[in-house]
């Protein structure tokens, strides 16, 4: 344990003697039972996979370790992605580890401030392109074809061998596969991986079935419910942001082959989501996270019944990225002189009924 993807599931993965086994420190993360809303919304059994563990706060270091290690055993000297910032901050952290110089396409103003600071601290070339996601992946593919530079978006086939591993690690936690796995879905490599490693895990005989996936969209950016590209995908989710998914096939793969659905969810949804998880179970996502947990309140609330049925929501990142929606979505603080009785005036405490008292 805790030494990373390529040493624990390197049977499962393209790797020859060549392939250097690199880490970062990624995989291993929690799978959580919910507390709250597994009553709340009467599911027999909910997880939380907690994906903001990995080294960079998000699931990216599990496919970029592959990709990586791929890349440097290719001999490459240098890695390139486009990214609404989770991929650009584990590209970065990986580059700066293994010596290779990151370049990273940001799409101007759209970026998580957290996300964006990754790439820099990890010393990136960072270029903030005035484009959307969608016209800066076009861009890194170009350059990516016309220079000596690896390119590690998830159209890398690598970074979906890395990826699949956590559902190996749900299916390990559990001892079966959950009957469903919600998931945001963006550029849609994340539900192509899964689906990729529940089937590999049940055709070696490992799990008996494979869970429905379930996929949620934001409303504003939801190519693949609408059946057509976004030109211009808005939603509060920046992760997210995406009109024109890389891996559509694999998420239209993933929703049909195991009879699942890929649904969008409103901003509003995924605030409300965003909120809940941290109010009532003490988990911090990102905002595209939610969407997988505003996705099964409103597949709840529709009726669908979950008495019996095991559900994993992935929390694909942490919440600390993106820190200014945090600050905008409700919560306030209070303010007091710096004395004894400033605190108590400002808390509302009296002297006759003290904390200790109450308990
Ligand atoms: N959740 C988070 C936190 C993400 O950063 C992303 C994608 C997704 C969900 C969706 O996953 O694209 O595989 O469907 N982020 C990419 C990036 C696009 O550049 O960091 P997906």
């Amino acid at each position: 344990m805790g030494q990373g993807v390529l040493h624990r599931y390197g049977e499962y993965l393209p790797l020859t003697d060549e392939t250097p086994m690199i880490t970062i420190g990624e995989g291993d993360t929690p799978l959580v039972r919910s507390r709250v809303i597994e009553k709340e919304l009467g599911v027999g059994k909910l997880y939380f996979k907690l994906e903001g563990c990995n080294p960079t706060g998000s699931f990216k270091d599990r496919g970029m370790v592959v990709a990586v290690a791929k890349a440097m055993e290719a001999k490459a000297e240098a890695i390139m992605c486009a990214s609404t910032g989770n991929t650009s901050a584990s590209a970065s952290a990986f580059g700066a580890r293994f010596g290779l110089a990151t370049y990273v396409l940001a799409p101007k103003g759209r970026i998580a401030k957290g996300k964006l600071s990754q790439a820099l601290v990890h010393g990136a070339n960072l270029v903030s392109v005035d484009g959307n996601f969608d016209e800066i992946l076009r861009i890194a593919q170009a350059l990516t074809d016309k220079y000596e530079l690896a390119f590690v978006n998830s159209i890398n086939p690598h970074r979906i061998e890395g990826q699949k591993t956590a559902a190996f690690e749900i299916v390990d936690d559990l001892g079966a596969a959950p009957d469903y796995l919600m998931v945001p879905v963006g550029n849609a490599g994340n539900i192509t991986a899964y689906w990729k490693g529940f089937k590999e895990y049940a055709d070696l005989g490992k799990v008996s079935r494979r869970p429905r996936m379930m996929g949620f969209q934001a409303a504003g950016a939801a190519p693949i419910v609408e059946g057509r590209p976004v030109e211009n995908p808005q939603t509060v989710a920046s992760a997210i942001r995406i009109g024109n998914p890389a891996s559509w096939d694999g998420a239209l793969a993933a929703e049909k082959e195991s009879g699942g659905a890929i649904n969008k969810v409103s901003d509003d949804d995924i605030l409300d989501a965003y909120s809940a998880m941290a109010e009532k179970e003490g988990i911090f996502g990102e905002p595209a996270s939610a969407a997988s947990v505003a996705g099964l309140y409103n597949m709840a609330r529709d009726g669908q019944d979950f008495r019996d049925a095991s559900v994993v929501c992935v929390i694909t990142g942490t919440g600390l990225k993106d820190q200014e929606i945090a600050l905008q979505s409700g919560g306030t603080f209070l303010e007091a002189a710096s004395t004894v009785e400033g605190v108590e005036g400002a808390l509302g405490l009296s002297r006759a009924r003290s904390i200790h008292q109450d308990e």
